[in-house]
């Protein structure tokens, strides 16, 4: 069942390439997306005054991947929103608001709550989820599948990238309905995205480099994901996946957001992760990494190939496969979900089944 890997969470580490082109599948043309269960034409996408964004854990964290997207190629306002949160909240949303939920089983209660409450303040909820005939895909108006099949290990890998490619597909097709996207721009993305799988495939490839890294990581207490735009965004999520299987506690922070207080928290024992992949502020982000090596962390670095200077800069580079800024977050995670996994190995914990957690929280 584990088709020859040790746990099911490397297991789904690995399928990625085949979940993203199974999910890609039939939905690109070589002008735009076909969204074959989303039923909005230009003129509704044209009544929307924004998007509001709800979901929990790892699907919050490609929501916010979706927001970027969303407003840079669409020009539409975007809220992101934790479902506990948003209920409670009394969210500003009415008819003119698209609500989208993310969820990869299609059953987590404060996701299927927050669903019904949109739809009773009026709202038009397109959901992005795995699950097939799940309570949120049946309830929702439109429904995107990601087909990255049965996710069994608690912590989310496969979903998130395919949620990834959910929200770049989402963003695609709202930005043909607004016209925002040059038809250059739209074709460039397009076979951009076309190579993703085998991108994947390649980052995957270097596995064994991860692993080295990790066990660095046994006996770390607290440990940074730093990035900008984009990669923190993806940082979230990289602190979300040590903390949940391997008990480190890791923060996320924005890169240049460290130096109003959090910078206090950095010594020799902290290691830092920065990631530097997106290339409008990469220069500012080799900075921030800087500041923090200057007080002595140990930083182990992310970014394209082609920036070969940032070794002169960190202690250990990944270097990724080059795809535009926008895109970049499908490659990036992966070797952080490789760390978490590798780091939780070598700690001994309950990689599949980490303590007190469940794959499904149907509880609010
Ligand atoms: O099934 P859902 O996508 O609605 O689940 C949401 C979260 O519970 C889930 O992503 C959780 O954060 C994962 N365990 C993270 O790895």
């Amino acid at each position: 069942e584990k088709g020859g890997y040790e746990h099911f969470m490397l297991k789904e580490i690995h399928e990625q390439p085949r979940a993203l082109k199974d999910t890609l599948l039939g939905r690109l043309t070589d002008y735009g997306v076909e969204l074959q269960e989303v039923d909005l034409t230009a003129a509704e996408v044209n009544q929307f005054h924004k998007v509001y964004i709800v979901a929990c854990g790892t699907a919050s964290h490609a929501g916010l991947v979706g927001k970027n997207l969303i407003e840079r190629w669409a020009r539409m306002p975007v809220e992101v929103d934790i479902a506990s949160e948003f209920r409670y909240r009394r969210p500003l949303i009415d008819e003119h608001t698209l609500v989208v939920v993310i969820s990869q089983s299609g059953e987590t209660a404060d996701t299927l709550a927050a669903l019904r409450e949109a739809h009773r303040l009026g709202a038009r909820v397109v959901a992005v989820t795995n699950v097939v005939g799940s309570s949120v895909a049946r309830e929702a108006d439109d429904v995107i599948y990601t087909w990255a099949g049965p996710e069994i290990a608690v912590a989310s890998t496969k979903a998130y990238t395919t949620q990834l490619l959910g929200m770049v597909l989402l963003g695609l097709y709202l930005a043909e309905a607004k016209g925002t996207m040059p038809a250059e721009k739209s074709q460039a993305l397009i076979a951009a995205v076309r190579e993703l799988p085998r991108q994947a495939q390649e980052v995957l490839d270097q596995q064994e480099v991860i692993k080295k890294l990790a066990q660095s990581f046994i006996a770390v207490e607290d440990t940074f994901f730093i990035g900008r735009g984009l990669d923190w965004a993806v940082a979230m999520e990289g602190a979300l996946k040590l903390k949940e299987i391997s008990y480190i506690h890791a923060e996320a922070y924005a890169a240049g957001e460290l130096k109003h207080g959090t910078l206090a928290l950095i010594t020799e024992e902290t290691p830092v992760i920065g990631l530097a992949t997106q290339r409008g502020v990469y220069e500012k982000t080799i900075s921030n990494i800087k500041e923090v090596k200057a007080r002595d962390a140990k930083v182990i670095g992310l970014t394209f190939a082609g920036n070969k200077d940032m070794h002169k800069s960190v202690d250990q580079v990944v270097y990724l496969p080059e795809t535009l800024d926008e895109l970049a977050p499908i490659l990036t995670v992966i070797p952080l979900q490789l760390l978490a996994y590798y780091v939780s190995v070598a700690r001994g914990c309950d990689v599949d089944k980490p303590r007190n957690l469940a794959k499904s929280v149907t509880v609010e």
